[in-house]
């Protein structure tokens, strides 16, 4: 694609150009984030903790994804929706690190929307979890879900059940913030039935600053 954009240049044929940037920019996008994720992944980097709101965490999170692939989502019908939990404290974490989490769950979920034709949904809540003294985040789809022989793999490092694209760093990070503050992550899946990934964080942090 680079080269047709080169002669396209070239050229003065815009079309072309134009073309072909749709397919490199989507691309490109893919190989900053493996790049990321492998910085990411090479070094324990410790969290740098302060209160922040977790809503507008994971509705930036949101953004991001609507950012990154806004056109592939209108292209293929996908609604991703967030529900903001109400009366949510401040929360003790690394506001960044957690967006990042969140943004890794949410690509998992459209990826699995991708076989689908239409009708893809990905359903995002925060909510207050007093009980645990947590606030948590669910990410959902109504994907093909996780299959039995991978379900138990996924947070291992450079496992995934995907044939293109796929480095299996995304859900070892997501588990590691997670683990960084001192959280938890559930999954509950069924083949046919969907996907959803259950976070919860300590509102006061992790115990262990930095740990
Ligand atoms: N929502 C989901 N629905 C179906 N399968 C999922 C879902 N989330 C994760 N998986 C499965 O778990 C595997 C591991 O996910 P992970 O994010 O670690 O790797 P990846 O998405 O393949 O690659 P990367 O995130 O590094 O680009 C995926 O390849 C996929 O098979
Ligand atoms: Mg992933």
């Amino acid at each position: 694609a680079a080269e047709v954009i080169d002669l396209g240049l070239r050229t003065g044929k815009m079309d072309r150009v134009k073309c072909s940037w749709a397919i490199l920019l989507p691309n490109i996008q893919r190989m900053k984030r493996l790049v990321l994720d492998m910085l990411d992944f090479s070094k324990d980097r410790p969290l740098e903790i302060r209160e922040a709101d977790f809503n507008r965490t994971i509705s930036a999170a949101t953004e991001t994804l609507h950012t990154q692939v806004y056109s592939e989502l209108r292209q293929r019908g996908i609604k991703v929706s967030f529900q903001p939990g109400r009366s949510m404290p401040p929360v003790r974490m690394d506001p960044d690190r957690v967006h990042e989490m969140a943004l890794n769950l949410m690509l998992n979920a459209l990826d699995a929307l991708a076989e689908r034709a239409r009708g893809g949904r990905v359903k995002v809540e925060t909510w207050l979890q007093l009980s645990r003294q947590s606030v948590g985040l669910s990410v959902q789809d109504n994907g093909p879900g996780i299959p039995p022989e991978l379900v138990d793999g996924i947070f291992v490092p450079f496992k995934s059940g995907k044939t293109r694209f796929g480095t299996g760093l995304g859900m070892t990070i997501a588990k590691q913030i997670i683990d960084q503050h001192g959280g938890a992550i559930e999954v509950d899946t069924a083949p046919g039935k969907g996907t959803k990934f259950t976070v919860y964080l300590p509102i006061l942090g992790p115990s262990h600053p930095a740990s």
